[in-house]
């Protein structure tokens, strides 16, 4: 019988890029900090992370880290003041992030690709299986994906990605992986990786999404890895550099809530989203929204 794998407790978080599709807020704002309610919406990603086990978090940053690390650093000033007035709910959520994990920063000079941002992670991951989360995808804390991967990892060993149904005519935005079904398991054997496949050409409807467990093994096939798309170092052609070497790479279809938050759209739809669910906002906000809607229905927006 094959040995379990030892559990993950390292994640790291690229948010080192240029976030482009989301500008001009993006231009002095990382797109991580971007407010989903009341929340930056990395903080959903760490929260993610740490309820999975994975504590030691290790964040990939770029151009305008201040706003990151001060986020999940103390802030005295605050704390004092917040104190001084007995608020107690609002001095909770402002530590509620400094003290949720034990975070770390590495820099990425350049932005050359989220390939190359996992690859700036190596010394501190070492050599051991570890797990990444892109700080833009949000998935919905009911929905819990980074189990099931544990689950897919344990039993079938190697490195887990995860995947999600798109239709024909967004797929060719996503890495796209051709699978097979594994008898009785709840995971599929990956057996290709296209990046951003040209339109008509995708092997799949199966889009990959920004969740993986990975065996260190990557970090040589990433300094192997030349750059593809965009020019960038893509951790997709890595990936597929592992399949063509009969590395085991292996794949969990999610179903659940997710949300690109680099995404002008599904941003506004996460946060109208979370907000109607909300106890506090969520009655009076649903019913703003009703009356809103209804209004725009009358005059045909
Ligand atoms: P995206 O593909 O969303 O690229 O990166 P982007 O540059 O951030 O955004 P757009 O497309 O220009 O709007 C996926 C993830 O990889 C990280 C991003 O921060 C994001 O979490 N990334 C990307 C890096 O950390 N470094 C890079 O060089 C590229």
């Amino acid at each position: 019988m094959s040995k379990t794998p030892s559990p993950i407790t390292k994640a790291v978080i690229p948010a080192a890029g240029l976030g482009t599709r989301f500008l001009p807020v993006t231009k002095a704002t990382p797109k991580e900090m971007l407010p989903v309610v009341d929340k930056p919406a990395i903080q959903y990603v760490v929260e993610e992370a740490v309820a999975a086990g994975m504590a030691d978090i290790l964040m990939v940053t770029g151009r305008n880290k201040r706003a990151l690390e001060d986020h999940f650093d103390r802030n005295h000033e605050l704390e004092e003041a917040l104190t001084r007035r007995g608020d107690q709910d609002k001095l909770d959520s402002v530590c509620a992030s400094t003290e949720l994990a034990d975070i770390h920063y590495v820099r990425q000079r350049d932005p050359l690709g989220l390939g190359h941002a996992v690859l700036c992670a190596a010394p501190h991951v070492g050599d051991e299986p570890f797990a990444v989360l892109l700080a833009d995808d949000l998935i919905d804390p009911r929905d819990p994906l980074l189990a099931r991967m544990t689950e897919v990892r344990e039993r079938h060993g190697g490195s887990v990605v995860a995947l999600m149904e798109v239709g024909p005519d967004r797929i060719h935005q996503y890495g796209c992986a051709a699978v097979r079904h594994l008898a009785g398991s709840d995971g599929v054997r990956v057996t290709d990786l296209v990046e951003k496949p040209a339109p008509g050409t995708a092997p799949s409807n199966l889009a990959v999404i920004g969740r993986y467990l990975l065996d260190p093994e990557i970090f040589d096939e990433l300094r192997r890895t030349r750059p593809g798309r965009g020019g960038e170092i893509q951790l997709t052609d890595a990936l597929r550099g592992l399949v063509e070497r009969g590395r085991p790479v292996h794949g969990v279809v999610f179903g659940g809530r997710r949300y690109d938050t680099g995404d002008r759209a599904e941003y506004l739809q996460a946060t109208v989203r979370l907000a109607c669910e909300r106890e506090d906002l969520g009655p009076g906000f649903r019913s703003w929204l009703r009356d809103f809607v209804g209004a725009q229905e009358l005059v045909g927006v």
